[in-house]
């Protein structure tokens, strides 16, 4: 393969610029030398953390799939039905530290050349968990890791100081990554969850923090649906289920919007794009607005668990766009179309008239004309 797919991003140099994200594919050694031998350019491990983990007594991962002709949506296996999303609700790795410091160093010395970036999850809640931070970033840096994700976006934590609930929360995403930047040798990733209201702020406090860049989305926050015979969640336990995650196809226009609005907010920063890429245009669209490296999951899991024809089809695919479009390097397209996302009151009229987005000056945003068809026309 071209040596024209590699990228540099954060200082660090990819064979090419699609990863495995942290998920099932990245659980193990054994998966992640595979995924090299495949030609990921990096993967990021599954979370590591310090906190005993335990999953549900069930199914952690399905997948909802469509029927064309009915639209129906079920996670029943039936022939014909199209991919929508994954659900999950699985926590991070349950393999403890150790057991993945020895992995890791492994890993590395078989494959200096790939990057492995390690994910990691504490809590926040107090000066000893922003130590665990600290534990786990200097284990596994010593370990040959080449970069930390922090995962500051796992959405299935009822413990208010983790997870989601630290990437909700401005003041704790600036003081974990700060702790983590104290130790760390080697740049920092802050992965932030998709459910908040305005990614940007969160983001900026990550890079407040030390950040050297934002991987964008987690999974959107989802219940599975429920079977209309049995009345039942397609997912439960004993009847139960809880909030979890969507991933895959679902979720990718849902994903670009976040990616869209942090790198119009802040356009010299690094940016690693997630959320429903199975094929290269899904991930070109993430660099033409301005990601730097994309990761994948949903697909590969579907595909040998690791992802090897996905992989195939991205860089097969990145190569003939970028000799059909004579790029070459990534950077000649990375960002191309971010200045094409403005608000709507750019966006032109067909008869020319001005819009300014609905505020007073257009004279029909006053209070008195609430509920008159030119005010209701003003709402998007
Ligand atoms: C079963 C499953 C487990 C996951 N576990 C983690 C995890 O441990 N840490 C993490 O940061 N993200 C985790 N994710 C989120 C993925 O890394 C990714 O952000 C998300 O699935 C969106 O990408 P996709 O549309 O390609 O699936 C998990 C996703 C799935 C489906």
């Amino acid at each position: 393969m071209p040596a024209r797919l590699a990228v540099d991003f954060t200082g660090l140099r990819f064979d090419n610029p699609f990863l495995l994200a942290s998920a099932p594919p990245t659980e193990s050694d054994s998966n992640i030398m595979r995924a090299f031998d495949a030609g990921w350019g990096g993967v990021v491990t599954k979370t590591i953390g310090l906190h005993p983990v335990v999953n549900v007594a069930g199914p952690k991962t399905k997948f909802l799939r469509a029927t064309p002709e009915s639209g129906q949506l079920s996670m029943q296996k039936r022939t014909g039905a199209a991919l929508h999303s994954s659900w999950n609700w699985e926590l991070i790795s349950d393999k403890p530290m150790d057991w993945w410091l020895p992995k890791l160093a492994r890993i590395k010395k078989a494959h200096p050349d790939r990057i492995l970036v390690a994910s990691i999850m504490a809590g926040s809640g107090s000066d000893r968990e922003l130590q665990n931070w600290q534990t786990l970033a200097t284990s596994c840096q010593d370990a040959g890791a080449d970069a930390f994700e922090l995962n500051l976006s796992c959405p299935h934590m009822d413990r208010e100081d983790m997870g989601s609930n630290i990437g909700k929360n401005q003041k704790l995403i600036s003081t974990v990554t700060q702790a983590v930047k104290e130790v760390a040798k080697v740049p920092i990733w802050a992965k932030l969850t998709p459910s908040t209201t305005d990614v940007v702020l969160e983001a900026r406090a990550a890079f407040a923090g030390g950040a050297d860049a934002i991987s964008s989305s987690n999974t959107f926050p989802s219940l599975p649906l429920v079977d209309p015979e049995s009345l039942e969640f397609e997912m439960n336990v004993d009847g139960l289920v809880s909030y979890g995650g969507l991933g895959g196809p679902a979720i990718l226009p849902q994903s670009l919007a976040k990616i869209g609005q942090l790198t119009t907010a802040l356009p010299d920063k690094s940016f690693s794009g997630i959320g429903g890429i199975a094929e290269f245009p899904h991930a070109l669209n993430y660099v033409l607005l301005g990601c730097g490296t994309v990761q994948v999951c949903t697909a590969a899991m579907l595909d040998h668990a690791i992802g090897p024809n996905v992989i195939k089809s991205l860089k097969a695919g990145m190569a003939e766009f970028m000799d059909r479009k004579h790029y070459g390097s990534l950077e000649q397209f990375r960002g191309l179309l971010r200045d094409r996302v403005v608000p709507h009151s750019q966006i032109r009229r067909p008869d020319e008239k001005d819009y300014r987005g609905g505020y007073d000056t257009e004279g029909y945003a006053k209070g008195e004309q609430v509920g008159t068809s030119k005010t209701v026309g003003t709402r998007d």
